[in-house]
């Protein structure tokens, strides 16, 4: 696609589609959305939002689960996951906040919360469609360069760019940044039925040509998504540009 607008209206649409030709089973009663933050899903909600608004889809029946969030701010704070959803999109769609999953970054036991969260998304059957985007590094979720591609939903301390990236976020203040994460594991990505990636702008371009033409490797996590049997990555021209 041409651009970010163009990307998020694609993936906005293909989304619905899934949405609405859904098929609830006795196991598996309710579509089962992974949901990520970043600037580069916002044209994907925006659209999303603009659907529902149009009568072109409801979340009444999904359930979502969200792939991280920072240790140790608080919930409300204006840069938590949980407000960045439900500013960005929870609170301007019909989901029932209950079928909404997001990692506790504040639980007394961070361990536990992993864990819980992996056994949470078993419970519901799996995941049928994991959006996401990638960090300029080629991570997936917060699952940093380094991390096992067998990894699933922990704590993980965040590589050095990754809060450079975040900074402009916190005043541009180094200190404010958080340092550590909750984050679905690469595998917890990897076991969901499809997955689709938004990779937008010239910042991304080069995690997106290690990501697709170099090999699988745990020093960019996303080019797991290779030996997905069912990932999708849609991108933008300024994406492309070392391909
Ligand atoms: C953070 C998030 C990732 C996201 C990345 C890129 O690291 N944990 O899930 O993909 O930021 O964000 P942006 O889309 O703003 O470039």
């Amino acid at each position: 696609r041409d651009t970010k607008e163009q990307v998020g209206n694609y993936i906005a649409e293909y989304i619905a589609k899934r949405i609405n030709s859904f098929t609830p089973t006795p196991a598996h009663p309710n579509i089962v959305l992974g949901l990520p933050t970043g600037s580069s899903p916002l044209p994907v909600y925006r659209r999303l939002v603009e659907l529902h608004k149009e009568g072109k889809v409801s979340f009444k029946d999904v359930i979502t689960f969200n792939m991280d969030e920072y240790v140790g701010i608080p919930r409300d704070h204006s840069e938590s996951y949980h407000t960045f959803m439900f500013t960005n999109f929870f609170s301007l769609i019909d989901i029932d906040p209950k079928n909404t999953h997001i990692l506790n970054g504040n639980a007394e036991d961070l361990y536990k919360e992993c864990e819980d969260y992996e056994a949470a998304i078993r419970g519901v059957g799996g995941i049928d469609l994991f959006l996401g985007g990638i960090g300029a590094d080629g991570h997936i979720a917060f699952n940093e360069p380094g991390s096992s591609l067998t990894s699933r939903t922990r704590i993980k301390t965040l590589a050095y760019e990754t809060i450079l990236d975040n900074c402009r976020f916190f005043n541009n203040d180094l200190s404010l940044v958080p340092r550590m994460a909750l984050t679905v594991g690469v595998q917890t990505v990897m076991d969901a039925k499809e997955v689709v990636l938004v990779v937008t702008g010239q910042n991304k371009s080069l995690a997106l040509s290690q990501m697709i033409e170099g090999g699988v490797n745990h020093m960019v996590t996303a080019s797991a998504l290779q030996t997905h049997p069912w990932a999708l990555v849609v991108c933008d021209e300024d994406a492309t540009l070392e391909l």
